[in-house]
């Protein structure tokens, strides 16, 4: 006769195979690396948790930017590093932050006015968190449709951007309407961003 136990060891032994195929017991948002240091494209990105989306917006106030189309880009986060931001309102180690790029297409089916998103992705890059792997924790990877992505130099200015004009942890969370609320009531807004808010009268000159 089965025990309570053996039935219990049986039933592990035959569910923990099914819940690791469906990715249930490995957090599916974990960055995932070639041994040559470039980093595996999330495949379910899609799945994760929605941030925002922006429209044709541009870091520089000159010219429209975008002379014959519109553009717009959407940005989602790994679940678990979700959770912690909303617990504690700062990135955890293993953050993964995913900014899709998609043409804006105007007229198509019923519309008449307005915008709505193509298809066609333009670009995927990501914006990562790996305490042990990157002496300044985060990094960037670009995408352009392949399986893997390249590290992004750390010379470059998304680096310099992001550090000197993020709201919380070098990311754009003062573009993430969800997130905006947690950062301030936990005060975790940085410093510079704070600094940068402020009436120009207010602020240091340059
Ligand atoms: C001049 C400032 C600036 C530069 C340079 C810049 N970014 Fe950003 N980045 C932004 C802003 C603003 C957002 C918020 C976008 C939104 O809300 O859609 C953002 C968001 C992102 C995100 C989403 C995660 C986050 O940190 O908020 C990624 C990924 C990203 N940028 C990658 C890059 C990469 C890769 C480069 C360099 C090739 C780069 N950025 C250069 C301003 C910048």
């Amino acid at each position: 006769m089965l025990t309570t136990a053996k039935v219990a060891l049986v039933l592990m032994a035959l569910l923990v195979p099914v819940a690791k195929f469906l990715g249930v017991l490995e957090p599916e948002g974990e960055p995932q690396y070639t041994s040559d240091g470039q980093m595996k494209f999330p495949e379910h990105y899609r799945e994760w948790v929605y941030l925002s989306s922006g429209f044709d917006m541009s870091y520089s106030s000159e010219g429209s930017g975008m002379a014959d189309h519109h553009m717009f880009d959407n940005t989602f986060v790994n679940p678990e590093a979700y959770k912690v931001f909303v617990a504690t309102g700062h990135w955890p180690d293993k953050t993964v932050i995913v900014l899709e790029s998609r043409m804006a297409k105007g007229r198509g089916s019923i519309n008449q006015k307005g915008n709505y998103q193509d298809e066609q992705i333009m670009g995927v890059s990501i914006h990562v968190r790996d305490d042990a792997r990157f002496p300044g924790k985060w990094a960037f990877f670009g995408f352009d449709g392949g399986q893997t992505g390249k590290m992004i130099p750390t010379t470059a200015t998304c680096y310099s951007c992001h550090q000197d004009h993020g709201a919380v942890d070098s990311t754009f969370v003062q573009f993430y309407p969800t997130l905006l609320p947690i950062a301030k009531a936990k005060e975790t807004l940085a410093a510079r961003y704070l600094k940068e808010i402020m009436a120009p009268e207010e602020k240091e000159p340059l």
